[in-house]
């Protein structure tokens, strides 16, 4: 895992802390890159965007939008130049894709994936056994994965004071280090980090989502959709 490329201080109200930025490849330009991504720029980090058609115009216009030096590739291009890989996609095809991302050692990937089966009697299942998070790091063995963002809506990630108040963010991985850094990322962007443990507690991370789903899909009352841990 590489250190931060730079460092920023922000100076607010006469506090002063230090926030490494980092470079986030953010694969998918869809309703979570588009959220997260530029509120990672706002907050100093260089983002990449990894797409498919990374010259159209609605990728260019993401690009434009996020600011701070974004730019947009195709996804194997992205991922090499970035320390941190946010996967934004559908579970679908995330084997394929994580795959084709090309060398993942020492970098952290971010998994916000929610991976459900539809079922024709209108039933869900979680469909990644025993979890997304898990099997990415399968796929990836030497990079480092965290498990986050998953527990969310997508219009709390554009606009969290809209939850009236802190929004937390749970980590699951294996590797302090990656947690730390991905904790730093999250309190850069003004969400509320909080250690859940080990990968394999992803399993219960991505239950929530599922309950989450299945309320709307099967036609009862949806709920609010964050955690706050205080
Ligand atoms: N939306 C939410 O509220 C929310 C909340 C929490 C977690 N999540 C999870 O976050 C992940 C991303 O969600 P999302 O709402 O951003 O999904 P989305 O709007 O469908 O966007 C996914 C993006 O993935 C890229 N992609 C690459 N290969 C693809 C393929 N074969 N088929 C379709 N898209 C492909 C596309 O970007 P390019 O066209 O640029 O390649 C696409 O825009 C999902 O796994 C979801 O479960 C979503």
């Amino acid at each position: 895992m590489r250190a931060p490329n730079f460092v920023t201080t922000i100076l607010c109200l006469g506090l002063s802390w230090t926030a490494a930025a980092d470079t986030i490849a953010v694969i998918g330009t869809g309703g979570v890159g588009s959220a997260l991504g530029p509120h990672f720029a706002a907050a100093g980090h260089t983002v990449i965007y990894g797409s498919r058609t990374p010259d159209d115009l609605d990728v260019q216009t993401l690009v434009t939008l996020t600011g701070n030096g974004a730019s947009a590739t195709s996804q194997s291009a992205a991922a090499a130049d970035a320390d941190i890989v946010l996967l934004a996609i559908p579970w679908a095809p995330a084997q394929t894709i994580v795959k084709g991302l090309g060398n993942l050692d020492d970098k952290i990937i971010i998994d916000p994936i929610n991976a459900l089966a539809f079922g024709a009697d209108k039933s869900i299942a979680l469909a990644a056994t025993p979890s997304a998070a898990e099997m990415i790091q399968d796929w990836a063995p030497r990079a480092h994965v965290v498990k986050a963002f998953n527990t969310l809506t997508r219009a709390y990630m554009v606009d969290a004071a809209s939850a009236g108040g802190s929004i937390t963010i749970p980590l699951a991985g294996n590797s302090a280090i990656a947690k730390d850094r991905v904790a730093t990322l999250v309190s850069s962007i003004g969400l509320e980090p909080l250690d859940v443990g080990m990968l394999s507690n992803a399993r219960a991370v991505e239950a929530m989502g599922q309950l989450y789903v299945a309320q709307g899909y099967q036609g009862r009352q949806r709920f609010e959709f964050h955690l706050r841990s205080r």
